[in-house]
C-alpha cells in the first residue's frame, strides 16, 4: 500500500491528484487506473472548481455541512476532527444493470412513473462499478483518518454493491467486521427467485474492533418509510439508523460524521440519544430538507 500525500510528477498524474487530494490508501497503480473514467467524468473532474461549502445548520448536537464529501472531509481532517463511528448511507450507484440505466436520474430509477409525489433527484448515483471502487475507497480514507482508533465504520449497501463495498472498506484501509442485514419488509415481487428484501449494513473498524459496549443485533426488521414521512427516493428510518448509533454510546461523549446525510436521517436518530453528529450532503435542494426535519 503507498501513501500519496504530495503532487507526483505530471506523467503520473490523474485527475484526482490535479486537485491535490490525498489518497491515503489506494495502491498507486490503482491510481493510474482512474484514467479509465469516462471522458465527461474526467472532465468534471479536471475542470471543476470548489464549490461551495457551507454549514447550513447548526445546533447544540448536530450540524450539516452542504458540499461535497470529498471537499468537506479533507477540510475536518486539516482541522483535525475526531469522531466515534461513520455511519453513512451513500448513493449506490445501482439501479440499473446497464450504464444507460444506471446513468437516468434517481426520481425515475427509484420510484415508478405513476408515484403521486416525485422525491427530488439525488446526487452521485450513476457511477460504474471501476469508479464506484475508486470513489469508495477515497471517502473511506478521509473517513478513516477522521475517526478515533477502534472507531467503527458501518456503511450501507445494497446486495449488488456488497462486494465492492467491503473491497473499498479494507482498501481505505479498515478492518473489515462482517455485515448486518436490514430486512425492509417490503419489497417488489420477484417471480421464480428471491425478493430483494434486504440491503445491508457493511461495518469495520479502525483498527481493532472497540471489544466493548452494547452488542447489537447482526439483523433488523423495520419498514421503509411511507406516506407523508417520505422525502427522499433513498430515506432509512429513523428507528433503524437510531439502532446503529448504539455502537457509539460506549463513548462518554460520542459523535457520529455522516458524509452523505441525504434527508437528515443520520442527524436526527444521533439526536433522539443525544448524540453528536455533523452530516454533509451535496444537493441543495435535499439539504433543505433535511434542515427542514431537523428543524421540525
Ligand atoms: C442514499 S442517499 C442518503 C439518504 C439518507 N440516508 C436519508 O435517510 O435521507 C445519499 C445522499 O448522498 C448525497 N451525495 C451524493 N454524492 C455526494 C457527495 N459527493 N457529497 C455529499 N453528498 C453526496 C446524495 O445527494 C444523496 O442525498
Amino acid at each position: 500500500m503507498i501513501r500519496i500525500r504530495r503532487r507526483l510528477p505530471r506523467s503520473t498524474l490523474v485527475p484526482y491528484l490535479e486537485q491535490n487530494y490525498i489518497l491515503s490508501g489506494i495502491p498507486l497503480a490503482y491510481v493510474r487506473d482512474i484514467g479509465f473514467l469516462r471522458a465527461s467524468e474526467r472532465k468534471e473532474i479536471t475542470t471543476r472548481k470548489e464549490s461551495k461549502v457551507r454549514t447550513i445548520y447548526k445546533s447544540k448536537n448536530q450540524s450539516l455541512i452542504q458540499g461535497d464529501a470529498l471537499e468537506v472531509l479533507p477540510r475536518l481532517c486539516r482541522r483535525g476532527e475526531k469522531f466515534h463511528a461513520v455511519i453513512t448511507d451513500p448513493p449506490y450507484s445501482s439501479g440499473g444493470l446497464h450504464m444507460s440505466t444506471r446513468a437516468a436520474a434517481t426520481s425515475s430509477k427509484y420510484q415508478s412513473s405513476d408515484a403521486k409525489k416525485k422525491h427530488p433527484d439525488f446526487l452521485g448515483d450513476n457511477r460504474d462499478q471501476r469508479s464506484y471502487l475508486a470513489w469508495s475507497t477515497m471517502w473511506l480514507s478521509y473517513c478513516h483518518e477522521l475517526l478515533v482508533d477502534r472507531g467503527i465504520v458501518c456503511l450501507f449497501s445494497d446486495w449488488r454493491q456488497l462486494p465492492t463495498v467491503s473491497d473499498a472498506l479494507q482498501g481505505a484501509g479498515f478492518i473489515w467486521q462482517g455485515i448486518a442485514s436490514w430486512d425492509k419488509v417490503n419489497a417488489r415481487p420477484k417471480l421464480g427467485g428471491f425478493r430483494q428484501q434486504c440491503e445491508f449494513i457493511v461495518w469495520g473498524s479502525k483498527g481493532k474492533s472497540p471489544g466493548v459496549g452494547t452488542s447489537l443485533p447482526g439483523s433488523f426488521r423495520i419498514s421503509l418509510v411511507s406516506g407523508a414521512k417520505r422525502v427522499h427516493a433513498a430515506q432509512k428510518p429513523v428507528e433503524l439508523i437510531s439502532e446503529v448509533c448504539r455502537c457509539t454510546m460506549h463513548h462518554d461523549e460520542p459523535k457520529i460524521l455522516d458524509p452523505f446525510a441525504g434527508s437528515g436521517t443520520t442527524l436526527l436518530a444521533a439526536r433522539s440519544h443525544g448524540i453528536q453528529a455533523v452530516g454533509v450532503e451535496q444537493s441543495p435542494e435535499i439539504a433543505a430538507l433535511a434542515v427542514n426535519r431537523l428543524k421540525n
